[in-house]
């Protein structure tokens, strides 16, 4: 069938041939073909159950939509160029083989209302997908914790040593993004929990439709509340894409890192050869591209969002076709993030940490100032003032070159003059060891608190990841009921 000829009572003349190809969306909306007939099934299904097309219709239907998809599935579904759209290619080819029965299907519903349940079908499984590569990660990352729950490395701000903190403590921030990351997209998955199907083109119909069992049936806690909105809207859309922009910005925080830490100049790290490359010159050189690959294509998955918002702002009510625009931007960050998370957590996994590195640069930079300003505070001396006998301190190691625990009792009690408090547990309380062990408040570097968090991290993850695993099996069993 021709696809100018579809919607043809209205035209005398056919679509020109640019017309068409501009406004197809069929490059990005095959990637709905799945969740576009599981949406046909369950709407056929309901106009049988409602009696609004005949029960032997609605049967020719069922087993149609059931061919395309096995068509589907052997990647033998022929799509037409000539029809604009995914949608409009799965209902002519249903006609196609089952007759005019298969004319019957748009019955009491339409593009609209069907692309935006789609789409939520599609977003829903890239979603769990996503959650379940960000999971991965997590799981890397708290078992490189669990491994260095004592190994000690400087801990920056501004890029500038300022306290030890061990590689447990570190790699748990990391761990920390990324539950919120995971979190938030399961937050947005059930928010978007309302099915689209039977608002129609915009505001309902006159066929006594079951809107709860296509609902049902498709896997949603119910329908939507009001038409236009349901239509109109896409805030769930630009919601994922805000999940997986944050997520993204959160991996290319960590990959910089990574990029940083497998440098000469920190030597923290070596990448695993399996995730690493060569140069086409020089011979030596291992780069951390994956890493650096996934910093740069945050830049796109950014864009997601802007595009998502700024093609939402000032639209009328209700449908408009710059609505098309939703799907690229969206389908693109959840694939970057989701092949991101999962190629990042093998590296991380397979990363050889370098710890006596980290432990010999913590001897650099005055890492345990703020420990003895601290201890100073045990001896009476209000803080502001500790603070100024240490950077005292400070200076004149810097010109005698040595370090804070290589001073003699003498020098440390020549500052501030306020006469001898600093006796010989001073040395002890200034290894990094005490440094770290010492901060044991709630969420603090200590190993203990490493221990606390790895724990309370695990159990999340787990949760999680049941949750995920549950809805998975949820959705399957809807396809399974549609198609049965
Ligand atoms: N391709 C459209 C979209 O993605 C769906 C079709 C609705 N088209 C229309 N002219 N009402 O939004």
């Amino acid at each position: 069938m021709d696809g100018k000829a579809l919607w043809s009572g209205r035209f005398a003349e056919g679509m020109d041939e640019s017309t068409l190809w501009f406004t197809s969306s069929l490059d990005v909306d095959s990637a709905l073909a799945f969740y576009d007939i599981m949406g046909s099934l369950a709407h056929a299904r309901m106009l049988g159950a409602c009696g609004i097309v005949p029960a032997e219709d609605a049967r020719m239907m069922v087993d149609g939509l059931k061919g395309i998809l096995a068509l589907l599935e052997k990647e033998e579904l022929e799509v037409d160029g000539d029809l604009e759209d995914i949608h409009t290619n799965i209902e002519v080819t249903l006609t196609r083989m089952i007759g005019p029965a298969g004319g019957r299907l748009h019955t009491g519903r339409s593009r609209n209302d069907q692309v935006a349940t789609d789409f939520r079908m599609y977003l829903r499984d890239a979603s769990l997908e996503a959650v379940a590569a960000v999971d991965s990660l997590i799981r890397g990352l708290i078992d490189v914790a669990r491994e260095h729950r004592t190994t000690i490395l400087p801990g920056f701000t501004h890029l500038q040593h300022a306290q030890p903190v061990t590689l447990a403590h570190h790699m748990l921030a990391h761990a920390s993004r990324l539950q919120r990351d995971a979190d938030r997209f399961m937050d947005a998955v059930a928010r978007m929990d309302r099915c689209p199907l039977g608002a129609a083109a915009l505001a309902g119909t006159t066929y006594p439709i079951d809107r709860m069992m296509t609902a049902a049936a498709l896997g949603f806690a119910g329908p939507t509340e009001n038409s236009i909105d349901t239509v109109s809207s896409r805030d769930n859309v630009a919601e994922l894409a805000f999940c997986a922009a944050m997520t993204a910005v959160d991996l290319s925080s960590l990959c910089e890192e990574l990029v940083l830490w497998s440098s000469q100049e920190f030597g923290f790290i070596e990448m695993d050869d399996r995730y690493t490359t060569g140069s086409s010159i020089m011979p030596q050189k291992k780069n951390p591209d994956i890493a650096e690959l996934i910093r740069g294509r945050s830049g796109s998955v950014i864009g997601g969002l802007v595009s998502m918002l700024v093609m939402m702002k000032g639209l009328p009510l209700s449908y408009n076709r710059d609505l098309q625009e939703d799907k690229r931007p969206v389908m693109d960050a959840l694939n970057t993030v989701t092949d991101a998370a999962g190629i990042l957590a093998k590296v991380v996994a397979t990363a050889a940490y370098r710890t006596d590195r980290m432990l010999e640069v913590t001897e650099e930079g005055f890492i345990n100032a703020t420990d003895l300003a601290d201890h100073l505070v045990t001896k009476g001396v209000p803080f502001r003032e500790a603070h100024g006998i240490v950077g005292e301190a400070v200076r004149h190691c810097i010109a005698a070159g040595k370090r804070l625990e290589e001073l003699t009792l003498a020098e440390f009690n020549s500052f501030g003059g306020d006469g001898a408090v600093i006796g010989e547990e001073v040395y002890a309380l200034l290894t990094v060891e005490s440094c770290v062990a010492r901060r044991d408040s709630y969420g603090g570097t200590s190993p203990a608190s490493a221990d606390t968090q790895i724990a309370a991290a695990s159990e999340r993850l787990e949760a999680r990841d049941e949750a995920v695993a549950r809805m998975m099996r949820e959705i399957e069993s809807c396809w399974q009921e549609l198609v049965g």
